[in-house]
């Protein structure tokens, strides 16, 4: 039961980060590049854990910062408009999840879509 209750605090309080304001330290240097988050999201699979709610609270902080990044980061191809319209739906999907909404796993994981977002933002084949 108190675990339970804790857990919930720990959701709430990544809840007010997402939707809090940046710190300055974070503004200082961007350790949330897209390629960052997409070597986490490959090879730990990051996102596949915050859909299933299997991530540690460390692992859900990490998602979030990248998420949260994500937007202020730029695409190195597509429109601002485009990019705007997929990381906003995004963190979106990710308020939504994190707070245990119905549903909020598909929308997740739609969110997720590598391809929708490769597809317009990223530059085949990659740049070296
Ligand atoms: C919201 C947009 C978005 C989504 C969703 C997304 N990616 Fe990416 N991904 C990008 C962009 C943009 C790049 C290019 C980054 C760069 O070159 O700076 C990229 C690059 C990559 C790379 C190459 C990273 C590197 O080191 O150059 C891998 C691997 C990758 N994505 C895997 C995935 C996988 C797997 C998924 C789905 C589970 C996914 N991505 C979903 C936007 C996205």
């Amino acid at each position: 039961m108190i675990r339970k209750v804790a857990a919930l605090f720990s959701v709430l309080a990544v809840v007010a980060v997402i939707s809090g304001t940046t710190s300055a330290d974070d503004k200082k240097e961007n350790k949330y590049t897209t390629k960052n988050f997409m070597q986490a999201v490959k090879t730990g699979g990051l996102h596949t854990k915050i859909i299933k709610g299997e991530a540690t609270e460390a692992e859900t902080k990490l998602f979030v910062a990248y998420v949260k990044a994500l937007p202020t980061n730029k695409p190195p191809k597509g429109s601002a408009e485009s990019w705007k319209k997929l990381t906003t739906a995004l963190t979106k999907a990710t308020e939504t999840h994190l707070a245990g909404k119905e549903g909020s796993a598909e929308a997740l994981t739609k969110a997720m879509s590598c391809k929708e977002c490769h597809t317009p933002h990223k530059v085949y084949p990659p740049k070296k």
